[in-house]
């Protein structure tokens, strides 16, 4: 079948795309006996795809500081030029700025395969961390990352904390995953999408009181493949850019070994 195909990436490197002869191999099934796919019997492959500039960044999520005045934002770009978090308290007024550092992590620096690999490792991008300073109480702030020259995400809010309020809302879950509309070297989890989408139900029925996320441990299941991570991230976004979403470690982000792959610094999950 030959037709127009639409897919959406959330990557920064080019994309080669390789068509092969189908190869459903029984002994590679997932835990939900479906095949996975090989890549043994290459038919042909296209150019280098690269990607429109200005899109703006992505993988947008918040996390608390130590001091409850502040709010992290963390997202990703596809180079380390200055990047800023813009915000205010009303929308068509975000005349605040701070300036977000930036860090990457490389091939190097993982620690065993699939993700030290071809196979497993794409571009992760730079990882942005900008800090929003002497926010009032439980005071609804909007915001954007990104820059003039290359660009800036679209509006987020969020509502900062409050002490003196005397109640405090949480989301605790654990071992989400992370859903792809393809099918992959793993099985991915389909289920995650619900995850996500009562999670933001429940924070849009909140109005203007403060929560936060705390995700327990085994969260993107990536397991060595790079790209999931970045999928992952795009798919918490819708919460994660809306309350601070904060991580403990499971046995999936601990237990590294080499028939597992679970290596990922722990960078983009602070
Ligand atoms: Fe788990």
């Amino acid at each position: 079948m030959v037709g127009p195909m639409e897919l959406d990436f959330p990557i920064r490197a080019d994309w080669i795309f390789r068509w092969t002869q189908s190869e459903v191999d029984l002994t590679r099934l997932d835990e939900d006996h479906n095949p996975l796919p090989g890549t043994a019997h290459l038919l042909s492959q296209s150019e280098p795809l690269g990607f429109a500039a200005g899109r703006g960044p992505e993988q947008v999520h918040l996390a608390f500081t130590d001091v409850e005045s502040e709010m992290r934002v963390m997202f990703v770009a596809e180079d380390a030029e200055e990047r800023y978090v813009r915000y205010g308290e009303e929308e068509e007024k975000m005349d605040e700025v701070a300036l977000a550092r930036v860090e990457r992590y490389e091939r190097d620096d993982m620690c065993d395969a699939p993700a030290n690999t071809s196979v497993g490792w794409r571009d992760p991008g730079w990882v942005f961390d900008g800090v929003i300073k002497c926010l009032k109480k439980g005071v609804r702030y909007y915001y954007q990352v990104g820059s003039d020259s290359k660009g800036w995400s679209k509006t987020h809010s969020f509502v900062s904390r409050n002490e003196d309020s005397d109640e405090t809302i949480a989301f605790l879950f654990g071992d989400m995953g992370t859903a792809t509309p393809y099918s992959t070297f793993l099985r991915t989890q389909d289920e995650s999408i619900s995850t996500v989408k009562w999670i933001l139900r429940d924070i849009e029925a909140l109005g203007d009181k403060p929560a936060f996320i705390s995700h327990v441990g085994d969260t993107s299941y990536a397991r060595g493949y790079e790209w999931l991570w970045d999928q992952y991230f795009v798919q918490i976004e819708p919460v994660a850019s809306k309350v601070a979403y904060h991580v403990c470690i499971g046995n999936h982000e601990t237990n590294w070994n080499p028939c597992s792959g679970h290596s990922k610094p722990l960078l983009l999950i602070q």
